[in-house]
């Protein structure tokens, strides 16, 4: 199998040596001078790898990023940067590039890269063909919410109680949150089960076809629709109908839905009949829905039709004590993917990685976990396999106490009762995240308020 791997550079002598150098490696090359150029290749044909600049006039990297995450998500993205722009770096692991480089860098450093992502990709391929991906994204979804903190104990709770009910759901959450999942859950967990859970996404299809696809229409009810269709509100029969990304639906359609809502039934276009539905409603959006309320981009009434039951998926920032779970289950769940053992993440890289923000939560630790695991020499994942931003260690505040040892002492003890907040004030989770046994985590707090702990022995006198 030959790599098919498309370069995307503004400059022509860059565009032209990177291709060279990757023919002469024995992949096969196409070439683009820019983000729009490079998405029309990929519309028209299948590319493996798409190593592309981020400044560029037009469509940058980042945008071209997001448009083939959306648009073709099987080509890998390899982003180089300038050292200036270590932000879009983040940020693009954030959006589902695989790598980044930073410029300047040696040819070698560009084919090794490109080396291990290959050999990646062919394994994904082999075991796609081996094991069809239908089975595996089944098994994934049967694996299902993975958390034990406080916060995703309570999603998961209200999850329980309400799968069974009629009741329309709304679920809120930032993206990446795990928004699909608990829509999935519902269903799964719930007495429609065997009912078909009918999925569609209002910000990936045109205004102009999300009508008939929702409601459904007849033959020649509009240029293009050649056929009679059924519409999903009613193909999910008793089952339930997932809208996702609800905050795009156009207010036309809004009115529309609230309508269905309320009367139970659906007319299709073109049609004079209307027809009953059945299905249960759920919907999603990383919108602040309020604040669109109050901005008049979303129907005050079709919000609280929908929010009979609000479900709200917590950031990953404010779950830490769940990171060492997750971190296990995403390893398990990529190297089955990639058919090879699964290996640990090393105590200190998973130190680095509780220190991060998560920005793009759940999606963006997936991300870089995988490419932890795609970088990865021996089974235990270390520091060195982290994307760059893991390995340096931010610098500190310098405020507060001069003396070394006092200042270390007020660092730790801030440090851990950050950590312990985030556990949801759960001190074993803390001490697990901090590498700590439960009396040395009361130790490092001093003169903490002994109520707080849960796990540790009576504290012993420093
Ligand atoms: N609690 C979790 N346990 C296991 N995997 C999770 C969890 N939460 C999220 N994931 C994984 O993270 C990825 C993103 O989750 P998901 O697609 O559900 O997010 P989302 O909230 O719907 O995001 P968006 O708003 O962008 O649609 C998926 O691969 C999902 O399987
Ligand atoms: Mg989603």
């Amino acid at each position: 199998m030959k790599l098919r791997i498309l370069i995307v550079d503004d400059e022509a002598a860059i565009r032209d040596e990177l291709a060279e150098a990757l023919d002469d490696a024995g992949y096969e090359t196409a070439r683009a001078p820019d983000g729009a150029a490079a998405a029309a290749l990929i519309a028209a044909e299948a590319f493996d790898l798409c190593v592309s600049d981020v400044r560029m006039p037009g469509m940058g990297g980042i945008e071209l990023l997001r448009h083939v995450a959306r648009t073709s998500p099987e080509t890998l993205v390899l982003l180089m940067t300038a050292h200036a722009e270590l932000q879009s770096a983040i940020e693009a692991l954030r959006l589902g590039a695989v790598d980044y480089l930073q410029k300047p860098f040696k040819q070698e450093e560009l084919l090794a890269r490109v080396g291990r992502l290959a050999e990646h990709r062919k394994l994904v391929v082999e075991n796609r063909n081996l094991r069809r991906s239908l089975e595996s994204s089944v098994a994934d979804r049967a694996a299902g919410i993975v958390g034990d903190s406080p916060a995703m104990r309570r999603v998961l709770e209200v999850v329980d109680r309400v799968a069974s009910l009629p009741s329309n759901v709304l679920i809120v959450g930032e993206s990446g949150t795990g928004k699909d999942l608990v829509a999935h859950a519902l269903h799964e967990r719930g007495s429609r089960a065997a009912a078909p859970f009918v999925p569609i996404n209002c910000a990936a299809i045109p205004e102009a076809l999300l009508e008939g696809e929702l409601f459904g229409h007849v033959k020649g009810a509009f240029t293009g629709a050649s056929d009679h269709k059924e519409g999903l509100l009613r193909t999910a029969g008793e089952g339930t109908i997932f809208l996702d990304e609800l905050g795009e639906l156009p207010l036309a359609l809004q009115a529309k839905l609230l309508r269905a809502l309320e009367s139970r039934e659906i007319q299709p276009i073109g049609s004079t009949r209307r027809v009953p539905i059945h299905a249960r409603i759920v919907v999603a959006t990383n919108r602040d829905l309020k604040a669109d309320v109050r901005a008049g981009r979303f129907r005050e009434d079709l919000y609280y039709r929908l929010a009979v039951v609000e479900i709200e998926v917590p950031p990953l920032r404010e779950r830490a004590g769940d990171l060492p779970l997750l971190v296990d289950h995403l390893l398990a769940r990529h190297a089955r993917k990639l058919g090879r053992p699964a290996g640990r993440m090393a105590p200190e890289a998973l130190r680095r990685l509780a220190g991060h923000d998560w920005r793009g939560n759940v999606r963006e630790l997936s991300n870089v976990v995988e490419r932890a695991l795609i970088f990865a020499r021996g089974d235990e994942i270390g520091v060195d396999e982290l994307p760059d931003l893991f390995r340096s260690v931010a610098p500190r505040d310098p405020e507060g106490p001069i003396d070394l040892r006092e200042a270390t002492r007020a660092f730790e003890r801030a440090h851990v009762l950050r950590i312990i907040e985030k556990c949801g004030g759960n001190k074993r989770q803390a001490a697990r995240l901090l590498g700590l046994g439960p009396s040395s985590l009361y130790r490092k707090l001093g003169d903490a308020e002994p109520s707080l702990d849960d796990a540790a022995p009576t504290p012993s006198p420093r």
